[in-house]
């Protein structure tokens, strides 16, 4: 009986010490982040989160996420189902992501037709830095600026949680650094903080089903 409850405290107190995101960089100026419980092993999160063709369905930050080459043509409908993307694994790495955002984000909950608002949406152009199935973590980083000018890098990273590993632990950050960032700071801290928290919302909702 007490060594049940040594267990159950132990799992609590990691759930919310746990982290499996990489350390901060040295030189970022700000960072944005959110984490969210969800009630769903690891594996079925992850195949939420890399099914980028998909986001438009859920994600009210990022309505558009499309693997393309290293021209920024994006590859064939057929090399970016989940199957596709599993099967690439850590090739991914250094091939360019397309994404077009809503910062602050869209009132949840979107789907497929939910239409942009005009006013809230930027284009980026990314290149995939990390894509590590094995530790469920994956990365992307702004390549239309040098760093000393605007660097961002986005990771996303999950751990199982909870009772036998029943609950997964999504937790994501985008760090900024360079010339730009106080000012990019000033413009759109708040709101990408908010699309931060909204993606993480609406991912519990999709996988939760509710
Ligand atoms: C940050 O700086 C510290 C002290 O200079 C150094 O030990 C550490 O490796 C640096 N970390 C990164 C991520 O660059
Ligand atoms: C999770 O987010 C909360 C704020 O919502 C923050 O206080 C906490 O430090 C974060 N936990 C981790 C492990 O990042
Ligand atoms: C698409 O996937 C097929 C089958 O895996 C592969 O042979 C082809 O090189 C891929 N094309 C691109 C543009 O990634
Ligand atoms: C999709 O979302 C819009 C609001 O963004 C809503 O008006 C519409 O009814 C939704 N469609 C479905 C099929 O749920
Ligand atoms: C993209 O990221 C990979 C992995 O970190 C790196 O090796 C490559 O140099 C990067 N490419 C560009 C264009 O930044």
């Amino acid at each position: 009986m007490r060594s049940s409850t040594v267990l159950v405290l132990t799992c609590t107190y990691a759930a919310y010490a746990q982290t499996n995101l990489p350390p901060l960089a040295n030189d970022t100026v700000f960072a944005v982040g959110t984490n969210i419980t969800i009630n769903a092993p690891i594996d079925t999160v992850w195949n939420v989160l890399l099914d980028w063709d998909n986001y438009a369905e859920w994600n009210p930050f990022v309505r558009q996420q499309t693997l393309a080459d290293e021209f920024f043509m994006p590859v064939p409908a057929e090399n970016r189902t989940l199957v596709a993307l599993k099967a690439a694994g850590s090739s991914l790495e250094n091939q360019r992501l397309i994404l077009n955002v809503q910062i602050p984000p869209l009132p949840l909950p979107v789907n497929a037709s939910t239409p942009s608002n005009i006013l809230h949406s930027q284009s980026s152009f990314e290149n995939i830095t990390a894509m590590q199935p094995t530790q469920h973590r994956m990365a992307w980083k702004q390549v239309m600026f040098p760093d000393f000018i605007l660097s961002a890098e986005r990771w996303s990273a999950l751990s199982s949680v909870g009772l036998f590993g029943l609950q997964t632990l999504y937790e994501s950050r985008e760090e900024y650094g360079g010339a730009l960032a106080g000012t990019l700071q000033d413009l759109f801290g708040e709101g990408l903080q908010e699309s931060f928290d909204a993606q993480g919302v609406a991912l519990k909702a999709r996988v939760e089903g509710s």
